[in-house]
């Protein structure tokens, strides 16, 4: 039994917020952040993770026309949870008023957590503990971001993705997940809060916002798509020709077109969001699966490859 997706659905959010906006409240330029990243626009969101989370599963469910009511398992990756508890996906699962007692939890792997959650799904699926599964990739990054850092604040956008698989006797073939020790903390995002009880000092991580050492992210990025992207194809004995679509994390245009050049693989094989949505994070991927589903046959076989905080990075591969 494999795990197949059966469709997809999304939500963006509608308030668009250009570069030039961004010129408005920082020292910055659209030539800038267009060369250095790719990224023209991004949307930012008026509603929390878990309720874009929840859109984002109407309109598959729209989509699909799958009866709500034979959902066995919602699982929700997010980094960007509306609070400790409940989970993302608890709420989800609440707004859908579904009748019985389904489980529902979150995975927190950062930009990677699409990937570790396939890996997830596949598991449960293969093992033959459930057939029907929604996953969803939802993230509010405008909200952790810290507008006097002009290197980060223009990179992040706000969306929701999300997908059904069921078991089936085609659909993912191959999942790897990794994580390799941020040693000099090249991404964090502290949680903000002021530690303080009658019996300890103060704990504080920092204020809650995105913090990035772009040039060390940039080259972990680059390095670990490159290999997983050659790594999965050679365990599976295929070659890049066989592979209809590739799917990156939306991070950065320039990420992206090196693994293309270091890889020789044709542009017009990946699938390009960023210019509009900027990084979303675990939405990225499933937003941009939405956007090409139309053009996919029965078949055809993808990858999707991800990297980010941790340093988590995955990459799957899998049959349409
Ligand atoms: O999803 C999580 C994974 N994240 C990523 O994959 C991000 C990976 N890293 C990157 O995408 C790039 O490193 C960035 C886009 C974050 C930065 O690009 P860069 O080419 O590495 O630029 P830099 O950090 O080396 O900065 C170069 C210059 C600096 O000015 P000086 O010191 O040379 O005068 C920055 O202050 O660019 C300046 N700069 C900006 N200028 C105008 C940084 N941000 C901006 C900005 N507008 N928004």
């Amino acid at each position: 039994m494999k795990a197949r997706i059966i469709d997809v659905g999304k939500y963006v959010p509608n308030l668009s917020i250009s570069n030039e906006d961004f010129t408005k409240i920082m020292d910055t330029n659209n030539e800038w952040i267009v060369q250095r990243t790719g990224i023209s626009s991004r949307h930012f969101s008026e509603i929390n993770t878990s309720e874009m989370a929840y859109q984002a599963v109407l309109n598959l469910l729209e989509n699909t026309k799958f009866n709500k009511e034979d959902i066995e398992i919602i699982i929700v990756c997010t980094c960007t949870p509306d609070a400790y508890s409940p989970s993302v996906a608890n709420l989800v699962k609440k707004k859908l008023k579904l009748s019985k007692d389904i489980p529902s939890f979150d995975i927190n792997a950062a930009c990677s957590g699409f990937i570790y959650g396939l890996k997830v799904v596949q598991g449960l699926i293969e093992s033959g503990l459930y057939q029907n599964i929604i996953l969803v990739g939802s993230e509010n990054l405008s909200k952790l971001l810290n507008f006097d850092d002009r290197s980060t604040a223009v990179l992040f956008g706000d969306g929701a993705g999300a997908i059904l698989v069921q078991g089936s006797n085609q659909g993912i073939i191959d999942t790897l997940i990794y994580n390799k020790d941020d040693i000099n903390g090249a991404i964090n995002i502290p949680n903000g809060i002021n530690i303080e009880t009658p019996f300890t000092n103060n704990q504080c991580s920092g204020p809650a916002h995105i913090q990035m050492k772009g040039q060390d992210v940039f080259k972990f990025a680059t390095k670990v798509c490159i290999n997983m992207l050659k790594e999965i194809v050679v365990k599976n004995n295929l070659t890049f020709n066989d592979i209809k679509c590739i799917i990156p994390h939306q991070a950065n245009l320039r990420i992206i077109e090196y693994a293309i050049k270091m890889l020789g693989i044709n542009k017009d094989k990946f699938v390009i969001t960023l210019e509009s949505l900027g990084n979303t994070s675990s939405a990225s991927i499933p937003i941009a699966l939405d956007s090409i589903k139309k053009e996919l046959k029965k078949g055809d076989k993808l990858i999707f490859v991800a990297f980010g905080g941790g340093l988590t990075y995955g990459v799957s591969l899998l049959e349409w």
